[in-house]
């Protein structure tokens, strides 16, 4: 399946089953699951987070969600069926979280990975994002995770 195929929208309440299943099997592998289909229903009501979702007719291929704060902003869920990667759909949904970041005049945007995730990492690295801690044992004490920075916009020192 191509990416034409898909197309990306803001996320509905029905959408959370299957962002909990992928999510489950493409981020949470090996470690309890956190998201199940009632917090990623919540998530998607959140007025403080967005959601996008690419499709198809056969239900959500890929999606995002990045909580907003007034200087920071988070990405907390990425994922991209398999059959579906490297066809720049994960960018196209980073993308528009960015631009909406600085839109609204984020300073930064901030997102954790699992350290062993290495082709998420090559992902965030093209994306600009760069690496600024290595946090041991942050999932369930056995593994570590990785986290990112991307800087929107220089924040003004505070007069001393
Ligand atoms: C990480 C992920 C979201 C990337 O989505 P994607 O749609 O495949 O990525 P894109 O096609 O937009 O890739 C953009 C660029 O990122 C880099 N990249 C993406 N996947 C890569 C990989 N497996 N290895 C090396 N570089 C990679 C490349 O530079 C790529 O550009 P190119 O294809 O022109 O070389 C996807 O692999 C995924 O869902 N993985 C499982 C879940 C996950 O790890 N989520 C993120 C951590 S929470």
């Amino acid at each position: 399946m191509s990416s034409d195929a898909v197309t990306f929208r803001l996320a509905r309440a029905s959408d959370a089953p299957a962002m909990s299943v992928m999510t489950r099997a493409l981020i949470e592998a090996g470690l309890p699951a956190r998201y199940s289909a009632a917090r990623v229903a919540r998530l998607i009501a959140s007025a403080d987070h967005t959601t996008l979702v690419a499709d198809s007719p056969t239900g959500v291929r890929a999606f995002a969600v990045m909580m907003f704060g007034d200087e920071r902003a988070h990405l907390v869920l990425l994922c991209v069926e398999p059959e579906l990667q490297r066809q720049g759909i994960g960018r196209a949904l980073v993308d528009w979280l960015v631009l909406s970041a600085q839109v609204a005049g984020v300073a930064s945007i901030h997102l954790e990975l699992r350290a062993d995730n290495v082709p998420a990492y090559a992902f965030y690295r093209a994306l600009g994002f760069s690496e600024t801690l290595l946090v041991p044992g942050y999932y369930e004490g056995r593994i570590a995770a990785r986290r990112m920075i991307r800087i929107l916009r220089v924040q003004a020192a505070s007069p001393g």
